[in-house]
């Protein structure tokens, strides 16, 4: 059977099985190596298509009508539901119907594999969730449309937060619509526990500390949080920020520095890691996070450190915000900005569906349509022009600070804003293993982190045009 592959590395139809297996091998190798393997992929000679090209994999389901739009994402918690569903409502009013595929998994996890099979089916949806450094890599396969013409004559830049407009481009060309900015430091504190204990909101770890000594003493968890890896990883970077700010930040975690794993306040991040993990105690499971949610809503731990997506869903177990719980910054992290910022991507290839993803892009980066998904999102505006009096208090301070710019800003690791895909699932997963295994030092995590990172630097020197 004709196997057609994508953009960039299809553009020529295989019709022997032997030339059709050798491209979709070095498709899947594209698809699953580092940034540097995904860069040799792309200047190799079977990906010289020019970007963008628009050649259809045959994908059945280009086969919808044009104006039927396959949307791949991750939105599958109770309250992120309703912010999809309002995302489908108002595609419906222009026109569009949106066929959902959404696939569970906290942060991604699973989404991101099933669109690499899918991919590699030549079934890629029209839209898909990607985000951060994904969105760059995936479009430098040549696989994502790009969407020029709908950011400028929208003047997208006119609005957009800088942070937000770089995020969405790749090599000049506009390819994703931004939808929110979530802020991954976060703190959740039950305000009945609190006022019982007498206990103010935690400003910094010390005061974290005594407070979880308080709350054990009171027979409560002083934190709801699971030991899946991406969340524990994600109470690293919060660690992180708050003990170095993100200037240092971004040097462990976006440049990958051998210097900065070794350096001290690397070390103090992971002693800080373990003395939580001792505090939170036996409670921990390995719990999807709207789990953890719960816990936090049942009113069976004191506090919680989490995106503010959980805020939503906290209103979904009849929690209000300012009333049964409060929400502040991370400890150590009230001038900071940790963020996530979703993005919608619209795949190349199938023609016809090109006028309803440009509708769908132009739609999504409105201020109704902005300002409505992200209150039920629990995220803020990407709009410079959005209005704080609409947001509630959470909000509100997260907007006012992304707003400060790039100096107090610190991309999300774990949300993909930091790293190319295979770098951050390996400092993730070193990080879930250190904060496993109660035998494992700081300095040797410190040393497996500094030989990840000498790993990586070498194969981005070595990828052909890095
Ligand atoms: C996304 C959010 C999502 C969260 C939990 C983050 O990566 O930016 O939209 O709610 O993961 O799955």
């Amino acid at each position: 059977m004709e196997k057609v592959l994508p953009p960039r590395l299809g553009r020529l139809r295989f019709r022997s099985s032997a030339r059709c297996a050798t491209a979709v091998r070095a498709f899947t190798f594209c698809l699953f190596a580092t940034g540097a393997g995904a860069a040799c992929c792309a200047s190799s000679p079977a990906a010289s298509a020019a970007p963008g090209t628009p050649v259809a994999p045959v994908a059945p389901s280009a086969q919808a009508p044009a104006n039927t739009l396959q949307v791949l994402h991750w939105w599958t918690s109770a309250s992120e539901r309703k912010a999809a569903d309002l995302l489908a409502a108002r595609m419906a009013d222009e026109g569009l119907a949106w066929k959902d595929a959404a696939i569970p998994g906290g942060a991604g996890i699973g989404a991101g594999k099933v669109l690499k099979g899918r991919v590699l089916a030549g079934d890629a949806p029209q839209v898909t969730q990607i985000i951060g450094a994904s969105v760059a890599e995936w479009a430098e396969l040549g696989l994502l449309l790009d969407i020029d013409g709908v950011a400028s004559a929208g003047d997208w830049n006119g609005f957009l937060f800088p942070t937000v407009q770089k995020l969405i481009q790749h090599r000049g060309h506009v390819v994703a619509a931004p939808l929110g900015i979530h802020r991954v430091n976060t703190l959740y504190y039950n305000r009945a526990l609190f006022a019982r204990l007498k206990l103010a909101p935690p400003r910094t770890w010390a005061e974290f500390e005594a407070a979880a000594r308080k709350l054990r003493a009171a027979g409560v968890a002083p934190l709801a949080q699971s030991s899946e890896s991406w969340q524990v990883a994600a109470l690293f970077e919060n660690l992180v920020l708050a003990e170095s700010g993100p200037e240092f930040y971004r040097e462990l975690l976006v440049k990958r520095s051998p210097a900065a794993a070794a350096d001290r306040r690397t070390a103090e991040a992971l002693v800080r890691l373990r003395i939580v993990k001792d505090l939170i105690g036996r409670e921990m499971e390995e719990r999807p996070w709207p789990e953890v949610v719960r816990q936090f809503a049942r009113g069976e731990a004191g506090m919680m450190i989490m995106g503010d997506w959980a805020k939503p869903e906290l209103a979904e177990r009849g929690m209000a915000l300012d009333e049964d719980y409060g929400c502040a910054a991370a400890p150590g992290t009230a001038r900071y900005h940790l963020y996530s910022v979703d993005t919608l991507t619209m795949f190349a290839g199938a023609n016809r569906h090109r006028p309803a993803q440009e509708k769908m892009a132009r739609v999504l980066v409105s201020p109704s349509v902005q300002a409505d998904f992200n209150a039920l999102k629990g995220a803020v505006p990407v709009r410079r022009d959005a209005d704080p009096a609409r947001m509630d208090g959470c909000a509100r301070a997260s907007w006012t600070i992304f707003a400060q710019g790039a100096a107090v800003q610190a991309p999300s690791l774990v949300h993909r804003m930091a790293s190319d895909e295979a770098s951050r699932d390996a400092i993730i997963a070193e990080v879930h293993r250190y904060f496993l295994d109660d035998r494992a030092t700081p300095a040797e995590a410190q040393r497996r982190l500094g030989a990840l990172f000498r790993l990586f630097n070498l194969r981005s020197q070595g990828a052909p045009g890095a």
